[in-house]
């Protein structure tokens, strides 16, 4: 039987067999920086299939409003928990910000294609670059790479030293950390981008990933192609569904050397900088 949950739960379960929806998934634990939020959601069936760069569609509310879930990517996990580290940028963020410990949400997840976990990177230096928000899957994928035995170099970059929210949670790992704000508050002051393209040449790595506002991912993308270092992107799309049924998420994408419409939701959100037409 179909769930009954309004339109974005129609036939989920004919979809995908991985998909998991959990109407059920119990806020544990709330922060919360300026416009930033980070929830801790338990739900261990989808915990336990989680892979870094998938996400999860949240229904914020069991009101008509917002009808639609909203994509949101797998911060952290463990044996039980999912994590979910996110702005409000509108209404449907505003109103999730507004829930409480005790609290539950209706997800679906794990969804998407994530970033690629190589063994093969085990002693090897892999580098990371998030922007603002786009920090949120990096997260979970340093947190992989480490275990296999990645060096792992992240740079992450904002405004300000006070929109760096994640700074004492990744200092907290042992990953190398680069920041880089754009008011000099912290770390390299400018772009994110200038900064990589500055230590790069020291840093010798053997993949590149990264998640943020598109212009500085292009930036990212221009990087790698001229250093010739393979590198695959997160890339964000307004989403009806997330699961293949709605086309919302369409954009053209190079495969196979052909450029095509392709789901986002499906096909990515993660591609490799040869894919992606920025
Ligand atoms: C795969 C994926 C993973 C994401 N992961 C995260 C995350 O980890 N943390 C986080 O803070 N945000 C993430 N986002 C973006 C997040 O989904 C949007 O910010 C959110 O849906 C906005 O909802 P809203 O109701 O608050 O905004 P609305 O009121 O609907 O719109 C406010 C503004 O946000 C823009 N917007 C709406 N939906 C999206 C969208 N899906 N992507 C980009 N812009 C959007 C609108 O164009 C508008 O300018 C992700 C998006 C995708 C596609
Ligand atoms: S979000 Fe519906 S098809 Fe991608």
């Amino acid at each position: 039987m179909l769930p009954k949950d309004g339109l974005s739960g129609i036939f989920v379960r004919e979809i995908s067999q991985d998909m998991i929806k959990d109407s059920q998934a119990l806020i544990t634990e709330k922060e919360s920086w300026k416009e930033y939020y980070l929830l801790s959601l338990k739900s261990p069936g989808i915990a336990q299939q989680a892979k870094p760069g998938q996400f999860i569609m949240v229904r914020i509310d069991p009101q008509p409003y917002p009808l639609l879930r909203r994509p949101f990517s797998i911060h952290s996990k463990d044996e039980e928990n999912i994590e979910i580290f996110f702005q409000k940028t509108g209404s449907g963020t505003a109103l999730l910000a507004q829930k409480e410990i005790n609290d539950s949400l209706d997800i679906l997840g794990p969804l998407g294609k994530g970033y690629k976990v190589d063994p093969g990177f085990k002693g090897k230096t892999v580098i990371m670059v998030g922007g603002g928000r786009g920090i949120a899957p990096l997260y979970f994928l340093a947190q992989e790479l480490a275990t296999l035995g990645a060096e792992v170099k992240i740079f992450y970059g904002a405004k300000s030293l006070s929109d760096l929210c994640l700074k004492d949670k990744f200092e907290r790992n042992d990953f190398k950390l680069f920041y880089s704000t754009e008011d000099g508050s912290l770390g390299f002051k400018g772009l994110v981008s200038d900064f990589l393209a500055e230590k790069l040449p020291s840093l010798a790595p053997e993949f590149m990933y990264s998640c943020g506002p598109e212009a500085m991912m292009e930036k990212i993308a221009q990087i790698a192609m001229e250093k010739e270092i393979p590198a695959e992107f997160s890339l964000e799309s307004i989403m009806g569904c997330g699961f293949g049924i709605c086309w919302s998420c369409v954009r053209r994408i190079r495969q196979e050397g052909q450029e095509t419409w392709l789901k986002i939701c499906e096909e990515g959100p993660v591609f490799s900088k040869e894919q992606i037409i920025w």
